[in-house]
């Protein structure tokens, strides 16, 4: 299931870019449709799913444990098996690179007398799975290899769950997720409690399925309770666009000078707004145009021009919502007048890479001065007008999409080209990626070695 490192791309210096686009659907909500659609009485068809590998996994994984999900013409549809109505799978579930489908549907699976195996890719295996588990377990949830944390890993749920009450020990979304989801199953009221905010996006859609969550301020945390016993019907979503991808376009315009940009109904739920927060910080121009609500989440067309940008101390409250964009925005700190110091990173290391070590690693291959303490990045940016990206290197991505995305996007303004030793892991997330930079002007080639 390892997947060695075949496909590198090289990123040059760009001409302006310009034009609009829309991005493919959030990856977080797209995961959260197909499998609320699972768990519903009845039709749910979503519009803009993110057809990318890792959601596509969900798709796999509810599709052998008997829920029918399709695609109908640009729609996705699944005939939801009602909650507890999934069956056991026949074989393992692969879940390639995706930690997001693969803790959320340990949740889902808790809730159902049913044995499960799963297996992923060499970053999915490495990373904790420790910390989803315990709290299934209070639940009621079995591992049958005692104290791994690992995958492959092989779990047995319960029809009889037990709710419980459950603070979360690190701001993790997919953490409160699969508990919330497995609450749905259980006899009562399911409480997670969270110290920061992290995305809202499974609060938000249980009730637009019908579920009942109640959201309330305990002692300055969020306590999120799910009533359990559910009863889910069959709803239509849309998925808006993914600012985590966004996020490279964004970042693409303000490294190459003269670009205007601007990118199609995208996702401004504010639990996941924090990096776009920190650009105005640096003096970004940026803008939110005809702002609406799609479905239940808060959407609008991002418009950014090419600006010079200052460095900024980003704090530690910040890191959960943006929590994906620490590469890109590290990338674009290198091309700002000043350091950029970057707070309260501990999380970064436990991605689909280290991504604290792989960006630090990636910027210092390509001259640019960044230092990791502790659990803060450091990136020197330029000396006063000066921001040049010397560039030249090559960045191991590790099997970590964003990495790969950042260091391409860093190439766009660099001196020399920037190459990435392995682009396919992008499909995971973003498989327009490529394109749809090139549409707004950017070029990127295959080295000739690799021809
Ligand atoms: C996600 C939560 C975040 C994020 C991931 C998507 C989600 O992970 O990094 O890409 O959809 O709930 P953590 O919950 O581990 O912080």
């Amino acid at each position: 299931m390892s997947h060695p490192p075949s496909s590198p791309l090289c990123a040059a210096r760009a001409g302006p870019l310009s034009g609009r686009v829309r991005v493919p659907g959030d990856k977080s909500i797209s995961h959260r449709a197909l499998m609320l659609g699972a768990l519903a009485a009845g039709r749910t068809t979503i519009g803009g799913l993110l057809e990318g590998e890792d959601v596509l996994n969900t798709a796999k994984a509810l599709q052998a444990m008997g829920c029918p999900v399709r695609k109908v013409g640009q729609s996705w549809e699944v005939l939801g098996r009602g909650v507890g109505g999934l069956a056991q799978p026949d074989g393992d579930i692969d879940y390639g690179n995706s930690g997001t489908g693969l803790r959320l549907m340990m949740g889902l699976v808790a809730g159902h007398a049913m044995r499960a195996r799963f297996a992923g890719d060499a970053s999915l295996s490495r990373r904790p799975m420790g910390r989803v588990l315990r709290p299934l377990m209070q639940m009621g949830l079995e591992v049958e290899e005692a104290g791994r944390e690992r995958l492959p890993l092989t779990i047995r749920g319960t029809s009889d769950l037990l709710p419980i009450e459950y603070r979360l020990p690190v701001p993790s979304a997919q953490i409160k997720s699969a508990v919330l989801l497995a609450g749905l199953h259980a006899t009562g009221a399911t409480t997670v409690i969270e110290g920061e905010a992290t995305r809202d996006h499974t609060e938000r859609m249980l009730r637009h399925f019908g579920a009942e969550v109640t959201v309330a301020e305990r002692d300055g945390a969020r306590a999120i309770t799910v009533t359990g016993d559910a009863e889910l019907e069959g709803r239509s979503v849309n998925v808006p666009g993914d600012p985590s991808s966004t996020a490279f376009l964004v970042a693409a315009a303000l490294i190459v000078p003269g670009s205007e940009v601007t990118i199609e109904g995208v996702l401004v739920n504010p639990t996941r707004m924090g990096f776009y927060v920190t650009l105005e910080e640096m003096g970004a121009a940026l803008a939110f145009q005809n702002q609406r609500e799609e479905g239940g989440e808060p959407v609008a067309d991002v418009h950014v021009r090419h600006s010079k940008l200052r460095g900024v101390r980003v704090p530690s409250e910040r890191a959960p919502r943006m929590i994906d964009e620490y590469p890109v925005l590290a990338c674009l700190a290198a091309y700002a007048a000043g350091e950029t110091r970057m707070e309260g990173l501990a999380e970064l290391k436990v991605k689909e890479s280290d991504r604290l070590a792989a960006t630090a690693a990636g910027l210092a291959a390509n001259g640019v001065a960044a230092k990791v303490d502790g659990d803060t990045l450091i990136v020197a940016g330029g000396q006063g007008a000066h921001t040049s990206v010397r560039g030249g290197g090559t960045v191991a991505t590790h099997l970590d999409h964003r990495i790969a995305m950042a260091f391409l996007t860093l190439g766009l303004g660099a001196d020399r080209p920037v190459t990435v030793d392995d682009a396919d892991t992008i499909a995971t997330s973003f498989p327009e990626f490529r394109g749809l930079m090139e549409k707004l002007g950017a070029s990127f080639t295959v080295p000739e070695a690799a021809r």
